[in-house]
This record gives C-alpha cells, sequence and structure tokens, in this order.
C-alpha cells in the first residue's frame, strides 16, 4: 500500500501531462474557421500540391505545405514538414490547419503544437466540410511552367 501510495501521485501527474498535452488540439468547425479567417488567421492547407491545385479554401493569407507527400494509397509523412512550416511562419502566427477530411490536419496539428507553436487550430471536417457549406473556394489552377 506505500510502494502504491508513492506511485499514484505520479501516475496521477503523468496522465494529467498526457491529458493536457493531447488536448492542447483546439478543433474548430468550418463556420468557426470561416470568421477566423476573415479575421486574419493564416489558413495552413496541409494537402499535397495536386489536391491544393484543384481547389482549396479562399482565404486572402493561405499556405500550401503538405504533411504526406505521394499517391493516394501510398503516401509518406513528409519529413521537411516543421521546417517548411517554420520557414513559413512564426511560432506565434495564429494558424488554422486544414487538409481534405480533418485526418491529416488532426496530426499535423499535434506536430505542430509539439514543435512550439502557440496559436494553431485545427478545421474539423476539412475542405470537403468547407465545400458542403458552400464557402468561398479557390479553383483557379495555376499552371506551371515544366522545368
Ligand atoms: C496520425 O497519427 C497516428 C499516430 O501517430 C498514426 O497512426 C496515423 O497513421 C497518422 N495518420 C496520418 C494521416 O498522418
Ligand atoms: C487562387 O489561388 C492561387 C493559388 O492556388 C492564387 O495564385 C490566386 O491568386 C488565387 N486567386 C484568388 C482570386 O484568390
Amino acid at each position: 500500500m506505500a510502494v502504491l501510495g508513492n506511485l499514484l501521485p505520479r501516475l496521477v501527474f503523468l496522465l494529467l501531462l498526457f491529458v493536457s498535452s493531447r488536448a492542447k488540439v483546439v478543433t474548430i468547425d468550418v463556420q468557426e474557421a470561416k470568421n477566423l479567417i476573415q479575421a486574419g488567421y493564416i489558413y495552413l492547407d496541409v494537402r499535397t500540391v495536386e489536391e491544393f491545385v484543384k481547389g482549396h479554401v479562399d482565404a486572402a493569407k493561405i499556405i500550401n505545405i503538405p504533411y504526406l507527400l505521394g499517391a493516394p494509397k501510398s503516401r509518406v509523412k513528409n519529413q521537411d514538414f516543421l521546417k517548411d512550416v517554420s520557414s513559413a511562419c512564426n511560432k506565434e502566427d495564429p494558424l488554422i490547419v486544414g487538409c481534405q477530411i480533418g485526418v491529416r490536419s488532426l496530426n499535423a496539428s499535434i506536430d505542430l503544437l509539439a514543435d512550439g507553436f502557440k496559436n494553431v487550430k485545427n478545421m474539423e471536417g476539412g475542405y470537403v466540410e468547407w465545400v458542403r457549406n458552400n464557402f468561398p473556394v479557390n479553383t483557379s489552377v495555376v499552371v506551371k511552367e515544366e522545368l
């Protein structure tokens, strides 16, 4: 009992630490995301470049940095993700992280918070949910010259 009495506060502490580190990911719906974009948040689209150019959230400040790379069924984590976000944004910048349906953006948000980004919000439902709400999109394809 004495051992448990010693251990228990530590376990509770570790549990709280775990819960609070997970709970830091704030998830918002597309309506709130739209309001925050209008208020000046940067929209960080973590889908692939191919997905992005087909159509994306219409935001004044928008950045596309893929969280995963490759074809849909063989995607691998983009090892430069945090480095690339860090060169494009400051740790204090207000960011909304969005993807296609909200899976990649959640993982990306977890990684960004762990890397010290302070103002990260994960957009639930992703671009699909945004489109379902008839919110403004930009589908103008930018044709890049092949190198
Ligand atoms: C998200 O993270 C979990 C846990 O690390 C992992 O199992 C899963 O494959 C990741 N999914 C994506 C889309 O990155
Ligand atoms: C649409 O998005 C492209 C990048 O994909 C950008 O170059 C262009 O300026 C955007 N158009 C508008 C009207 O925001």
